[in-house]
């Protein structure tokens, strides 16, 4: 891992105009710093409502920041009015949403080559890599399915590949096994630890489990409450590659565990 910050989020606010028009508007996000080093795999952790989505979409650039800076690779990418955002960051954040948001219409395949061929780049390169992340997560022999024939955690499975197969330096993703029973989500994380062990990508990874965050993460964020700042910062000193079964075990479990939860409450 280097030590370059590749994401630098500093004195973050984000406020929504209240529903009547006529009281102040609500501020969901106050004063949030953090930075995230390349190869980095970062969970936060916070509260329902407490603007997890919402701190997410301003690094995804879908919408933008009422106060502080993103920056990326050492430049503002953000300067608060909302006129300059770009999306996506031109390809270089990828972002996996809760729900696995496939095209129904599309088989498996055309679903995980859709951003390749929506960015125009897709080639034998991007269909060879396809292949690969197909198989690394066993969703070979599925390529002619529709989501609609795929259990939950395949379809999980094809979402998450998908944004990986065009390579984006950070991913984001949001509470993305929230929904899955716990068995498919034991499986769903060996599989990411283990693409990411591969690629060593920079995840900033949203759960509101404690004990997902711990075994994911090299590092943990606690969120409070909205108006949402960072109240705790954990190193998750666990060595790598580690046994997601069993994650329990390790002895460092048990005192991260109970930190973060004095502060999640
Ligand atoms: N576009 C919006 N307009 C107004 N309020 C919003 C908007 N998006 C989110 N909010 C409010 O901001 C708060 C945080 O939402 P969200 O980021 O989705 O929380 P979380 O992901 O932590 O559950 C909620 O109270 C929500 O109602
Ligand atoms: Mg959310």
């Amino acid at each position: 891992m280097s030590e370059v910050s590749l994401l630098e989020v500093a004195g973050l606010g984000k406020r929504f105009p209240s529903r009547d028009g006529r009281s102040d508007a609500r501020w969901v996000i106050q004063n949030l710093s953090f930075s995230v080093r390349d190869g980095e795999f970062v969970t936060v952790i916070g509260p329902s409502g407490s603007g997890k989505s919402t701190l997410l979409n301003m690094i995804a650039q879908t919408d933008a920041p009422s106060a502080g800076t993103i920056s990326f690779k050492g430049a503002p990418v953000s300067n608060g009015d909302g006129a300059g955002l770009r999306p996506g960051l031109d390809c270089q954040i990828g972002y996996v949403f809760q729900d696995d948001t496939l095209l129904p219409w599309r088989t498996t395949i055309d679903n995980v080559l859709f951003p390749l061929e929506a960015q125009g780049r897709l080639d034998a390169h991007g269909r060879e890599r396809a292949a690969a992340l197909m198989d690394a997560v066993g969703l070979t022999g599925f390529e002619r399915y529709y989501p609609h024939e795929l259990s939950g955690g395949m379809r999980k499975r094809a979402a998450l590949i998908r944004t990986l197969v065009y390579d984006p330096p950070i991913i984001l993703m949001d509470e993305p096994f929230g929904a899955l029973d716990a068995q498919t989500r034991v499986q769903l994380q060996e599989d990411l630890l283990r693409l990411w062990e591969a690629g060593r990508k920079t995840i900033i990874f949203i759960t509101h489990d404690i004990a997902e965050a711990i075994a994911l993460g090299d590092r943990a964020l606690v969120l409070s409450r909205a108006p949402t700042h960072i109240i705790g910062e954990h190193h998750i000193d666990i060595p790598r590659p580690r046994n997601l079964r069993d994650i329990y075990a390790a002895p460092q479990f048990a005192s991260l565990y109970e930190a973060i939860r004095a502060q999640v409450q």
